[in-house]
């Protein structure tokens, strides 16, 4: 069974309270946090403080995804009671190997995301030092836009990968998942599943939650 956890890139900040506790209710499974920083990325989302306002007052984990440049010069302002997973861009890291040895240092699950032309042979060496890897099905910067479909491929690559290096890494995927990929997705050998627009632009929150979750089980 795959785990759900919803982008609140696509939140209305104004509302970010509740919409969190909707997505409580639904049965999500983390909150993913999206950090820009302009650079890395061709948008600017948010950093740390909002982080800071959503510690202590839900009950999710944290799921942090860092498209920033150097973030091995930023790890310890995401590190909170509730962070579960810091995935930084291989693109965007100079010392690949330091960086996830200094998010682990944390007690904290280490990951890497790689964007759509990044091959998956480029995580080989540091394969089984990771927690997770993340597929980006998107080019990262923006909410909805739509998933490419040679991800799957890469998929593929990746659980071959870790048979052989590192059965206990959880794959996770981002970018263009709907309601109509999501069962698609689980079933390729994804174990978490990050959504964004799709969950928190929908009219009844806690419910698509519910309806992605039933898809993915
Ligand atoms: C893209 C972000 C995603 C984004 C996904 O750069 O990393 O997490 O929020 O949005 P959707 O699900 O709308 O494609
Ligand atoms: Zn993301």
């Amino acid at each position: 069974m795959a785990k759900l956890s919803p982008s609140i890139l696509s939140a209305d900040f104004m509302h970010l309270g509740e919409q969190v506790k909707q997505l409580e209710q639904g049965g999500a499974d983390y909150i993913h946090f999206d950090v820009m920083d302009g650079s890395f990325v061709p948008n600017i989302s948010f950093g740390a403080p909002v982080l800071k306002s959503l510690t202590g007052k839900t009950s999710l984990p944290f799921d942090i995804h860092l498209m920033i440049e150097h973030p091995e010069d930023r790890i310890p302002d995401f590190v909170t009671p509730q962070t579960a997973f810091i995935t930084f861009h291989h693109e965007a890291c100079r010392h690949v190997h330091r960086t996830i040895q200094l998010i682990k240092s944390f007690g904290i699950g280490a990951g890497i995301a790689i964007n759509p032309g990044t091959p998956a042979a480029l995580l080989e060496p540091v394969f089984e030092d990771l927690d997770l890897v993340l597929v980006m099905a998107v080019n990262p910067g923006f909410g909805g836009q739509t998933f490419i479909e040679s991800s799957f491929r890469k998929i593929k690559v990746l659980n071959a990968m870790r048979e052989e290096l590192n059965p206990n890494l959880l794959l996770a995927l981002d970018g263009g998942v709907k309601l109509t990929n999501a069962a698609r997705i689980a079933e390729a050998g994804i174990d978490i599943i990050d959504a964004g627009s799709a969950v928190l632009n929908a009219e009844d929150i806690a419910q698509t939650v519910k309806d992605f979750k039933a898809l993915i089980r």
